[in-house]
Order: C-alpha cells, then structure tokens, then sequence
C-alpha cells in the first residue's frame, strides 16, 4: 500500500506553491494524500515566520502530534517552511518527536530524507546557508526553488494557478524575516517561467499569479541581455490558454512608468496592483528601512491614477512598529482615506528575533494600542472600500468564477442553484446564485449589492436578438 502523506500549511502564496511542488513529488516517489493528520504515515507542516503568533500556533499543532507518535513511532513528523529555516535545532528542542525539519530553499531532498528516515537513520534536517555563510553565489544556490513539477490537483482550483518568478529578497526592511528564511533575491530565467506557463496553460489553467516578495523589481541578466518585468508580461501575454496574469507583491519604487503602460496596453494583465505602503509616516518608513518616503508613494500613486484610472490598489500596513507615536499612526490613517485602496492587510507589529529592528529599536508600542490602531485603521479601510463597492451597484463585471461560496449563505450540496464566488479582473470578489458548473467560466455579472469585501450581483444573460426576423411593431 502506498504511504500516506498529510500537508498542513499556513503563511503566504510562496508556501501554497511550495506545497503543491512537495505533494507533487511525494507522489511521484509513491505516496497518496490525505485530507486528516489521523491516517497518515508522514505529516508535514509548512510554516511561516513573519509574525510571532504565525510560529505559536504551529508549535502548539505540534504539540497535538505528540500522543500520535507515542501511539505510533512509524509516524513521520515534518517541519518545513520559514519557521524550520529560521528555528532550525530549535524545532527538535520545542518538539522532539519531529523526525525531519527541511528549509524553504531545500524542499527537494524531502523524498531522500523520509527514505533515511524510513531506513532508521534517524531526525534529518536540510536548511539553507544563512546570510554570513559564504559568498553570495555559494548562498543563493543554497535557496533552490524545484518549480517545474506542477500537479493541478493540488491546486485550490484546476484553471488558476501561482508561478514563481523570483525567490528570495534583499530589501531587508528592519522588521522582517523574509531575507534570511528566504534568501537572497533572484529571478528565475524567462525560458523557465515562460516554459512552466506552457505547462499549466496545456494543464487548463487560465490564470497565473505571479509570485516574488518584489515581484515588479524582477530582473534576470544572462550575458548582455537583461529581462525587466515587463520584458516577461510581454512574453507570458503571447501564451495561449492563459487568459489573466496577475502577480504579487509589488515594491513602490519600481512601479515605473513603463511597467504601467505594459499593463494598460496588455488586455491580459489584471490591472490589480498589491503595493504595500506600511506606514504613513516618513519617520516610521526610514526606521523600517522602506526606501522610499510618502511623497515617493504619492508620486506612484498619482502615475497609476493617470496611466492606469480603472486599476485597483491594495495595500498592507503595520501598525505599532517600535517608537510611533500616535501623530504618526494618524498618518496612516490619512493616507488610507486619500488613496481609497480596494482593501488592506493591517497587521500588529510582532518583533522578529535576529532582524535588525529587534536588534536597534525596543518593541514600545503597548499590547493594546496596537490592537486599538489596528482596530481603527480597519475601520476606516472597510468603510471606504464599502463606499466605493457600493458605486459599482448597477455595473456589469466580468468573473472569472471559482467555485461554491465558502462562507455565507450556505447551501445544500444536492442543490441546482448554489451561491457561487470568483473574482473580477481588479481582484473583487464577486458572489452570485449560480451552479457549480460555471466554475472556470468567465462570465459576465451585474451588480446589485456590496460590502466592504464583496460585490453581490446576479449573471447577466445575453440578450437574443434574432437576425433576420421581421422588426416588432
Ligand atoms: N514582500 C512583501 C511582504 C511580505 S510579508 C512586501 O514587501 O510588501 C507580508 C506583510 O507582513 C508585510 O507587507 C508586512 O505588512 C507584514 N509584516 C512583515 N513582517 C512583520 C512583522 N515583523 N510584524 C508585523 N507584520 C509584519
Ligand atoms: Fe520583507 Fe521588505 Fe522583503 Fe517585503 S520587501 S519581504 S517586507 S524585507
Ligand atoms: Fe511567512 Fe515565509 Fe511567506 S515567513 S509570509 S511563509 S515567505
């Protein structure tokens, strides 16, 4: 019988695709998957680092493990991801019935070690360099992406799907883990994105998202040519089958003009521009090391209005980073109400051990202030992103449609109409009565109704006009 693999994973897209890539090799080596931790032989987790709470709750799931592996000690336990780059020896110290604990940048040599694991050869771990380990070429090696293996059923949905095209980052904001668990930055060459984008088209995908931490500042050299960003749109735009490209997340100073035009003038590319801005204040901006100030964004900001009016833009932001004052947190607040972004992630500044903000500036910010500021700064996002939904009551938008709805109203499985979602080409997601086989269609949906997440409308159908018959009086 073949052996059972678990995935558990939480964190940003890259772990998404970095799951799909391990299930799609463990069951090229022979293993099936399964849906609950109980009936497997090996259970993996893929983690994240990038907020303390993140790190918790994984230990605290692996805590549950440990009566299964006392029950049973064929069972395989396995960390991977940012937390088993950062954590490292720490993991097995926290939980010392993990057999395996495997870095993002070493995800292929996950088959090798179960198998030594198997053999009774003991807890394996596989991590990259870390930053002082070496020179820069020996590092990035060490920070492997296995992209090309693609298995469609280990997607959310067979017709979308994510594509890498950079690992790693360099910008080193003071606040993030992302530069070590991740490594240096590099983009993937273009014959190899283009090549990959073949295969998910020829698999019946319809979109991609395309993936890197700065996925507009991609660059990729080889001899004297250089490949931009907008360089590889043009040449994904030219892929049959693939109907939508979007990608995520975009760094301020390099959402240049010629990037915007490309996207104006490419009817593929989804005018949804994720750029996180983080914080309103200028003084809070150089602590984090951003590399830009708020007139640097503005000025962003107003080309995308210009070049690109019917573009949506989204936006994260950290609220009680070390030493902001109240001034500068209404700062941000500000800038939520003159950009109006489509939506924002608002996150609680969480200090990270070993990046540069924990070493220089004390995390001062009070528990409950952050949570207040969080509070309020969300406040005011969902009530702009109502407003501006409700605007759109009484437009026609085309969907590319995902499946069920997920939450809200709930309906009967055996049911002909079902409340279905997809999402617009600005990434709104739009729900509607429907049937379960209209996922993977593109159609067209007029809006009756929104929240601050959701635009409610019913299909459109077309109407018939009978060519040739006599005129109605
Ligand atoms: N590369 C992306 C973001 C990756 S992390 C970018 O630069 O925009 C996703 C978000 O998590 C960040 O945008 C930031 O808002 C938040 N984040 C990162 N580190 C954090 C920390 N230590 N505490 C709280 N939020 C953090
Ligand atoms: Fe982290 Fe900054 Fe890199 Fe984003 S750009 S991953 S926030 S260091
Ligand atoms: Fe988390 Fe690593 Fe992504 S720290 S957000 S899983 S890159």
């Amino acid at each position: 019988m073949s052996k059972r693999v678990y995935i558990h994973t939480v964190g940003c897209q890259m772990n998404v695709l970095d799951s799909e890539m391990v299930i799609a090799d463990l069951k090229r080596h022979g293993y099936s998957v399964v849906d609950s931790p109980k009936n497997a032989d090996c259970v993996l987790y893929n983690t994240c680092s990038i907020r303390e709470h993140a790190e918790e709750k994984v230990y605290s799931s692996l805590g549950k493990l440990r009566q299964a592996k006392e029950r049973n000690p064929q069972k395989t336990i396995g960390v991977m991801g940012c937390m088993a780059q950062k954590d490292q020896e720490i993991v097995f110290k926290r939980a010392p019935y993990v057999d395996l604990v495997v870095g993002p940048g070493q995800l292929h040599t996950i088959p090798n070690l179960l198998q030594k694991i198997e053999k009774g050869e003991g807890r394996q771990m596989a991590v990259s360099l870390s930053r002082t380990d070496g020179s820069q070429t020996v590092i990035a090696r060490s920070h492997e992406t296995f992209d090309p293996l693609r298995d469609p059923a280990m997607r959310p949905t067979p017709f979308q799907a994510y594509l890498r095209i950079q690992i790693g980052c360099d910008k080193f904001c003071t606040y993030c883990v992302v530069p070590n668990t991740r490594g240096p930055e590099q983009g993937r060459p273009p014959e190899q994105v283009i090549s990959e984008a073949r295969i998910l088209a020829e698999q019946g995908c319809r979109e991609i998202t395309l993936l890197g931490q700065t996925v507009n500042s991609y660059r990729f050299k080889q001899d004297d040519r250089t490949t931009d960003f907008s360089g590889l749109l043009e040449q994904l735009h030219e892929i049959d089958g693939i109907d939508r490209i979007k990608f995520v997340t975009n760094y301020p100073k390099d959402m240049t003009e010629r990037l915007l035009t490309t996207v104006r003038d490419l009817p593929k590319c989804s005018p949804y521009l994720h750029v996180p801005l983080q914080s309103g204040s200028d003084a809070v901006l150089k602590r984090m090391k951003r590399g830009y100030t708020v007139g640097d964004y503005m000025e962003m900001f107003e080309r995308i209005e210009r070049i690109l009016p019917e573009a949506s833009v989204s936006s994260d932001f950290i609220v009680g980073f070390c030493g902001e004052t109240e001034e500068e947190f209404q700062m941000s607040v500000r800038l939520v109400e003159r950009c109006r972004f489509k939506n924002s992630f608002i996150f609680q500044y969480s200090e990270r051990p070993g990046t540069t903000a924990a070493k220089r500036y004390p995390d001062d910010v009070p528990r409950e202030v952050k949570l207040r500021r969080n509070n309020e700064l969300l406040e005011v996002q969902d009530r702009l992103a109502k407003e501006d939904n409700l605007k759109m009551v009484g437009s026609v938008v085309e969907v590319l449609v995902e499946g069920p709805s997920k939450v809200g109203k709930k309906s009967d499985p055996n049911a002909h109409v079902v409340q279905m979602t997809g999402r617009t080409k600005c990434d709104r997601i739009v729900a509607f009565d429907g049937n379960r086989r209209q996922a993977g269609q593109f159609l067209n949906v007029k809006v009756d109704d929104a929240s601050c997440h959701t635009l409610i409308g019913r299909v459109q159908t077309v109407d018939v006009v009978s060519i040739g018959a006599p005129a109605l009086s």
